[in-house]
């Protein structure tokens, strides 16, 4: 598995923990920023990293910010993305098993960093149940590719 990393400022210290994390499980990674000593704009790192991830560079992305939101409405823009903004564990696991999400959208501003890492390795490592999910999300792919 390959993933894609990045915050905006808000979100630098939960990225260095995934980092970390990424790291420890041995799983590759490439982290696309901020470097941060100013304020930046979250879809300037989102937008890359949805795109890297729908065009198969990157099999997953993890993306931060201050609320999550603003990373998650951003890469949600792009085709063939589904990222989803988790804050519990029980929504990380449910959201592989059921959504096969594909972009992970954390908030600094609402959780601290060790449960951002137990959401993250949740998340990492719960496969999609596919059988009647399968089916839910082939209509969203079906709109998309209707709409755009
Ligand atoms: C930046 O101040 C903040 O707006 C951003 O990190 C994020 O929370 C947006 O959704």
């Amino acid at each position: 598995m390959k993933v894609a990393l990045a915050s905006d400022h808000g979100g630098v210290n939960i990225r260095k923990e995934i980092a970390g994390l990424l790291e420890e499980l041995g799983i590759e990674y490439k982290d696309f920023g901020c470097e941060c000593s100013t304020s930046v704009d979250y879809p300037d790192y989102a937008l890359p990293v949805a795109e890297k991830v729908a065009n198969g560079e990157f099999d997953r992305g993890i993306l931060i910010c201050g609320t999550g939101i603003g990373m998650s409405i951003a890469a949600n823009k792009v085709k063939g993305i589904r990222c989803a903004l988790v804050h519990d564990t029980f929504s990380a696991r449910a959201t592989r098993q059921h959504n096969d999400s594909n972009i992970l959208a954390m908030g600094e501003r609402v959780i601290g960093p060790g449960l951002a890492r137990e959401i993250a390795e949740v998340w990492l490592t719960e496969e999609f149940q596919a059988g009647r999910h399968s089916n839910r999300i082939g209509k969203i792919s079906e709109y998309e590719n209707q709409n755009l």
